[in-house]
């Protein structure tokens, strides 16, 4: 890696001196300013990964130097140092959005270390930010099809309002994206999102999992603990699976959404929370609740504003957006960079019915990428990888949005060199089968690029 470049800002020439000693024999590259105005001439024409700035500066002092960085959307941490008498306006500085601060006279031991939690925490945040732009929810609902345009707009109608949604669809179909996408898009996007699946959890758990606990409620309850819903407070818990959910638990659950109040395991005074409710069920909860396992009134508390995210097979043509996406992803996590692809195989992967939905072909594409020895995943891969049998034949020849005439041909040609191959490459015998003379087999073959296979 190399080195740390760092900016030192400050009026006092033997500060300059003594800090640039100190960074250079730790091994940082470091640049010095006598002013705000050189230090943002500086940082105008060359990016640095950490300032360390003085508040008390002729001209520009520290304070409004923060703000002009702000301003220039300029997020290098900045670590203030503050003379006698200026803590309050470094603890300022920390409001404005200064990292740290450390006291003059600087030790350099105490520098060192500031530096280190400053550019370790900022790498933290860059990755957790990639981590959410590549995983999380955001504007990541990808695809073109009509169903998944209408559900974005459903989604960013439900992320203006305040109301419960219930998210259905079958497995694998992107319901906890959806949930992301809509606590992102709403006004709570600053507060928390916490997630409970409620199937994973086991039954004596759920309570206290979801309401928390006070100290000594029960054996091993050493701790007051929150549980999910007071950590959601002032942002969106996520009930995931929600139709797992026992029915004692229902009732309790019915009863927080109704108050808006909460009693933790183990009593005390009752807690008011602030959470809006995102559930999301792959069961069909109107069978769950005529089989007696779901409670009507909760139902109608959580399906305020239903949301159906449509199975994969329904939308065929987002196929190859999500696939290029996963494409990009997966060479990415196993360092294989450049894959593509082939137009070949992007069809099978269209036409496939994938009843694990998306997490299916993200999970195909992957192991495509994994077992793909050249840059070109072509038909063959594909083929020897999508489970077949599986596969509802008719799906086999759909390649969507495409006019029946190559799709006829598509299928007329797999039929034919199947055909050939169970002759041996016999053109007569084949002809014979296929009920074709034996000239017009030859011709078909010419018209659709086919070669016999072996002699005749
Ligand atoms: N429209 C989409 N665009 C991009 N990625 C998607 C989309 N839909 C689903 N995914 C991805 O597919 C995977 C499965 O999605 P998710 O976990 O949200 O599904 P789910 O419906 O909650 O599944 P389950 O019912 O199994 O819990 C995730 O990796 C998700 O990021
Ligand atoms: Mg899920």
């Amino acid at each position: 890696m190399p080195a740390a470049t760092v900016l030192v800002v400050d009026d006092e020439r033997n500060i300059l001196t003594s800090v640039s000693r100190a960074l250079g024999l730790e091994g940082y590259d470091v640049e010095v300013a006598g002013s705000a105005e050189i230090a943002l001439d500086k940082i105008a024409k060359q990016s640095f990964d950490a300032i360390l700035l003085d508040v008390q500066l002729p001209g520009i002092d520290g304070l409004q130097m923060l703000d002009e960085l702000a301003k220039r959307e300029v997020d290098t941490p900045v670590i203030m140092m503050s003379g006698h008498g200026t803590i309050d306006v470094a603890m300022e500085a920390i409001h404005r959005g200064a990292d740290d601060f450390i006291e003059k006279p600087i030790g350099s031991d105490r520098l060192v270390l500031a530096l280190r939690r400053s550019l370790r925490l900022r790498a933290l945040q860059e990755e957790n930010e990639d981590l959410r732009r590549r995983f999380g929810a955001g504007d990541t609902l990808l695809g073109q099809s009509a169903a998944i345009q209408s559900l974005r707009e459903q989604v960013s109608l439900a992320a203006r309002s305040n109301a419960a949604v219930l998210i259905l669809g079958e497995r694998g179909t992107g319901k906890e994206l959806v949930a992301g996408a809509i606590h992102a898009g709403s006004a709570r996007a600053g507060g928390p999102f916490e997630k409970l699946n409620c199937a994973a959890v086991p039954e004596g758990l759920i309570e206290s999992e979801l309401f928390g606990h006070e100290a000594g409620a029960f054996t091993g309850a050493t701790k007051k603990r929150h549980g999910k819903f007071e950590r959601a407070h002032g942002g969106t818990l996520f009930l995931d699976e929600v139709g797992d959910m026992p029915p004692q638990m229902q009732a309790k659950l019915l009863r927080v959404l109704q108050d808006g109040e909460l009693e933790r395991v183990g009593g005390g005074a009752p807690v008011r929370v602030d959470v809006r409710v995102v559930a999301a069920t792959n069961k069909a909860l109107e069978k769950e609740i005529e089989a007696g396992r779901f409670r009507a009134d909760l139902f109608d508390r959580l399906n305020v504003l239903p949301l159906l995210v449509p199975p994969l097979r329904e939308r065929p043509s987002d196929v190859p957006r999500l696939a290029e996406h996963f494409l990009e992803l997966a060479c990415e996590t196993h360092d294989r960079p450049g894959k593509k692809i082939s137009p070949g195989a992007m069809a099978l992967l269209a036409a496939y019915p994938y009843p694990g939905n998306v997490r299916e072909l993200r999970n195909l594409v992957e192991r495509l990428v994994i077992l793909t020895p050249g840059t070109l995943i072509g038909e063959a891969e594909a083929r020897a990888l999508l489970p077949t049998g599986a596969a509802d034949p008719s799906q086999r020849y759909f390649r969507p949005e495409t006019p029946i005439r190559e799709m006829l041909e598509a299928a007329e040609r797999d039929l034919i060199t199947r055909a050939l191959r169970y002759r041996d490459g016999h053109v007569t015998k084949t002809a014979a089968d296929l009920g074709l003379e034996r000239s017009h087999l030859y011709k078909k073959m010419r018209a659709l690029g086919l070669r016999k296979p072996g002699g005749d």
